[in-house]
């Protein structure tokens, strides 16, 4: 297969990513980002978003997913970029290729403030699909908190594996009768526990951490589109924020560890990716989308 680019340890195919992912090595991806066609059948400057009806986009997508699980890595994530039109779609599709286990998140991303939509709640998020390939092993990087966190490690209803009763240094907790859950396994919560960071109160298991928890409401004015953030001069129709991409890249990579994106356009993940001293393989179907991302790649030092 032909390098459209290589430079930076940053590699550009101009061609179907179908055709460039059966030509990749299985188990070399460590996260893979894709802003996929949303199918809106709009047709902008630069690309045409409509694949055909929903039944056709599915099995279209079928292939292309089949593919990119069989090249991340056993420890690997992906990110499918999608919004309405598509998401339950792809979520079904998501679940049977990687199985539900291997699910970890819909990220709400709010694209734009208010759009003057009448007679229906203002569309105004796109959904990014989350999961991982082994849901015991992957990663991501959890943001370290100055002050101490205490939340319940507790849930209402009965959960048959998870409701046990537990023995906290003799304070015996009978999960059933309370008709609550513990919110992770049994050999967790007690490792936890012994780890010092399970306190009770009220006889009730909460965890003690010093990490952020980041929500999956992602609605930050830096999250926003271009257009919604008065940011005029794009290169390329449809880029994504960088923020948005940097989130993910930082939380579920690390330095040195190879990004792919499938869907390149404007090159948002490439010079995210460099930026953040990653390594990268891009495709897009259009030399234009390779061209601007290579002139965005040359201008990062
Ligand atoms: C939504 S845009 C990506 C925008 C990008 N995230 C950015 O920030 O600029 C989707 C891109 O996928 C490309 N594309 C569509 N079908 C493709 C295919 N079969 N193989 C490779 N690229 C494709 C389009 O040319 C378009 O540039």
């Amino acid at each position: 297969m032909d390098k459209y680019y290589d430079e930076d340890n940053q590699i550009i195919y101009n061609c179907d990513n179908l055709d460039l992912l059966k030509n990749l090595k299985s188990n070399s991806i460590d996260l893979i980002y894709c802003d996929i066609l949303y199918n809106t059948g709009k047709v902008f400057d630069d690309y045409n978003d409509n694949i055909g009806d929903t039944d056709y986009a599915v099995n279209w997508y079928k292939k292309r997913i089949i593919e990119m699980k069989r090249v991340l890595k056993d420890n690997g994530s992906i990110f499918l970029h999608c919004n309405w039109r598509l998401d339950s779609y792809m979520r079904i599709l998501m679940d049977e290729i990687f199985s539900p286990s291997c699910f970890r998140n819909r990220i709400y991303r709010r694209h734009s403030k208010e759009r003057g939509f009448y007679r229906n709640f203002d569309s105004q998020v796109d959904i990014i699909l989350y999961y991982v390939k082994d849901p015991a092993n992957f990663t991501f990087n959890e943001i370290k908190s100055e002050t101490e966190k205490v939340t319940p490690l507790f849930e209402n209803g009965y959960i048959k594996e998870r409701s046990k009763s537990v023995n906290f240094n003799g304070t015996i907790v009978d999960f059933k009768k309370l008709n609550k859950h513990y919110l992770v396994s049994k050999k967790e919560l007690m490792r936890l526990y012994k780890n010092n960071e399970v306190v009770l109160i009220d006889n009730l298991p909460y965890r003690r951490s010093f990490i952020e928890s980041v929500g999956n409401l992602w609605d930050s004015e830096e999250m926003l589109d271009n257009y919604s953030r008065n940011k005029v001069s794009d290169t390329y129709d449809t880029p994504k924020p960088e923020a948005v991409v940097e989130k993910i890249i930082k939380t579920c990579s690390n330095e040195g560890d190879t990004i792919a994106d499938f869907f390149l356009g404007g090159g948002t993940t490439a010079v995210v990716a460099k930026k953040l001293n990653r390594k990268g393989i891009y495709c897009d179907i259009n030399k234009k989308a390779c061209d601007v991302t290579i002139r965005k790649l040359k201008e990062i030092q």
